[in-house]
């Protein structure tokens, strides 16, 4: 599925709730943020309906994603569902990895090939401090279950020059001692997001060459791949750089966003799409859901525009919690 500029659309993300079991200071508000009645949220039968169609219009690859996806109930089997569609050749999923440990047999039984666990620190003080919970160990014992499991595994840390600044060398040291991909994350000023300062990836990777000596750039798998990776000599996994900020990579975008709510999300940063719930429920066909979802990917916009004060008023004003990144 083509966009309104070329872009082949093959790569959804969805949001299967809104809750979360951490507190990310730049992702949440401490006192959380009001979740959605029962009867606003996609069922399970809704979402797999959305996929089954978006697979037959050129979906190759699915994220899930939350809030904290395994708070969701019975994912697992959405999961198993979504596996046998025509035309979906890869899930993979966003966790913050509280959850995964007691849940990773299943998952990978059910078809779900990567994880990513988000990870902003290996300090237990820093990562309670940050989260609002003393879960360090209970997340590194994720990354090593998923390993076990042979799932690919990244790890995604945002840099935070209030939060976690101090650990940035020692998290990329995980991908020396383990078959991880670190990745460093801009902080985008998205809810919460703007109260924080994020650092740029230029000044990360030149800190982790001053400490792990030049690293090689790797090219890139596929065109739509929005991390720049690095090999340093001696590292098992590879650190990448998602550098929405200081490198835009809207022109290779091939993603849109399910919310929890059923909007088809066309970029993170706006918050206009396609209300596709009123369809679900109103009795609308296969055939109209499929058109007009074809038809809203049309108005994909070119990019994001952080910095661009025309477009305020359009820029989503939901946190991050309720997005799923
Ligand atoms: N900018 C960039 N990444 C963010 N995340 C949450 N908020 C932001 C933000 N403002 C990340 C989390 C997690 C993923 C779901 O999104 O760290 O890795
Ligand atoms: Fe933290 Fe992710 Fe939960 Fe946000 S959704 S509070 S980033 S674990």
């Amino acid at each position: 599925m083509k966009d309104g500029f070329g872009r082949e659309i093959d790569y959804l993300r969805i949001s299967v709730t809104d809750k979360c079991n951490l507190r990310c200071q730049y992702c949440m508000p401490k006192q959380g943020v009001a979740v959605l009645p029962h009867e606003e949220v996609l069922t399970l039968e809704e979402i797999f309906r959305i996929v089954r169609i978006m697979g037959t219009l050129g979906i190759k690859k699915l994220r899930f994603t939350g809030g904290e996806p395994l708070v969701r109930k019975n994912l697992v089997k959405l999961i198993g569902d979504v596996d046998g569609l025509a035309g979906i050749s890869d899930i993979a999923m966003t966790t913050n990895g509280l959850l995964l440990e007691e849940q990773i047999d299943a998952l990978k039984q059910a078809g779900l090939k990567r994880v990513n666990i988000s990870l902003d620190t290996l300090e237990r003080a820093v990562f309670e401090q940050i989260t609002g919970y003393d879960g360090l160990a209970r997340v590194l014992a994720a990354v090593d279950a998923a390993l076990d499991r042979r799932m690919r595994v990244k790890v995604n840390c945002v840099p935070c020059r209030e939060l976690n600044d101090g650990g940035i060398e020692a998290l990329a040291g995980l991908a020396r001692e383990k078959d991880v991909d670190v990745r460093f994350i801009e902080l985008m000023p998205i809810g919460c997001g703007k109260a924080f300062r994020g650092i740029a990836s230029e000044e990360i990777l030149e800190r982790l060459e001053r400490q792990y000596g030049t690293a090689r750039k790797v090219s890139p798998e596929t065109e739509s791949e929005t991390a720049q990776h690095y090999q340093f000599a001696g590292f098992l996994g590879r650190i990448g750089f998602i550098s929405p900020m200081s490198h835009k990579f809207c022109g290779a975008c091939n993603r849109v966003r399910l919310t929890v709510d059923g909007q088809l999300k066309l970029c993170l940063h706006y918050d206009n799409g396609l209300a596709l719930k009123p369809l679900l429920r109103g009795g609308a066909g296969d055939d109209e859901i499929r058109e007009r979802i074809a038809s809203a990917v049309k108005e994909k916009p070119r990019g994001h525009s952080f910095s661009d004060a025309a477009m305020q008023g359009h820029e989503e004003k939901r946190k991050m919690v309720q997005i799923g990144g």
